[in-house]
């Protein structure tokens, strides 16, 4: 059974077809990347495998399990994680506050538990901050747990996103551009890191206009154009698809 199904999805925002008609598959443990030009729609898939928008047709399977219609919490408690195309970062938090967001979703304590504080509220909170620390070790980040978000720099705050999507434990992870503005030690550094990721038994779903990062670690390469499914197949072959190249990777 593949981890993702996607299977015939079309989104359309008006009279506009972000997607359309698309269908694809994602094994287990591998980096599946999505390239194509700007408003290919890569992030509207992104925003529709969450179910931040509702498809207009089609349906999505995690594991056997159809989450087209489920909420955004749901989809995630199942076990998918993102990053954003912009940094959704807490500036007022500091790091390590910031990941413990990431975990709030796991965490079954109620409102009236928590306002009491009752023990079990208190036991939850410590495994919380021990799972934060966990994501923040995992992404090279412990030595900034106690900075305040607001005095980090931008390659970090990208860093810190990961880490609280890993938090959350997820056996999906959709990262969003996760290489745009940094620079060339960062860069390697977050392939290194991606790579841990899926090592780790993370499958990742890489949106990236990176391309000899997407070259280098993924399994498989989807080129969305225009909405619409353009090729796929290991980066070897995409890199010498004709038409791959004449829409978005250019003659090089
Ligand atoms: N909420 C929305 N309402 C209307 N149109 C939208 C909305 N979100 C996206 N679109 C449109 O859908 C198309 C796909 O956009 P999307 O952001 O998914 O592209 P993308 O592939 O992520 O591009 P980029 O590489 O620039 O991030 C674009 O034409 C965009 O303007
Ligand atoms: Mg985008």
């Amino acid at each position: 059974m593949p981890l993702l199904e996607v299977k015939n999805i079309e989104k359309r925002f008006g009279g506009l077809k972000a997607i359309s008609n698309l269908s694809f598959t994602v094994e287990e443990n591998v980096v599946f990347s999505i390239i194509g030009p700007n408003g290919a729609g890569k992030t509207t898939l992104f925003n529709v495998l969450t179910n931040i928008y509702k498809p207009t047709s089609g349906s999505i399977f995690f594991r056997g399990t159809e989450i087209t219609n489920l909420p955004p919490f749901r989809i995630a408690r199942l076990g998918v994680s993102r990053t954003f195309q912009n940094l959704q970062v807490f500036l007022n938090m500091n790091t390590l506050e910031n990941v413990m967001v990431g975990c709030h979703l796991r965490s079954k304590s109620g409102l009236i538990a928590s306002a009491l504080r009752l023990p079990s509220v208190i036991r939850e909170e410590k495994q919380v901050r021990a799972m934060a620390l966990e994501a923040l070790e995992f992404c090279g980040l412990d030595e900034f747990a106690n900075r305040p978000a607001s005095s980090l720099p931008y390659g970090i705050l990208k860093k810190l996103e990961i880490a609280r999507s890993l938090a959350a434990k997820p056996k999906l992870l959709l990262m969003d551009e996760p290489a745009a503005g940094l620079n060339d030690t960062e860069t390697a550094e977050l392939c290194q890191l991606i790579k841990r990721i899926r090592d780790s038994g993370i499958t990742v779903v890489l949106v990236e206009h990176n391309m000899s990062l997407v070259m280098e670690i993924s399994q498989e390469v989807l080129v969305l154009n225009y909405g619409q499914l353009l090729a796929q197949g290991p980066p070897g072959e995409i890199q010498k698809n004709p038409e791959v190249i004449a829409a978005y990777l250019g003659e090089e």
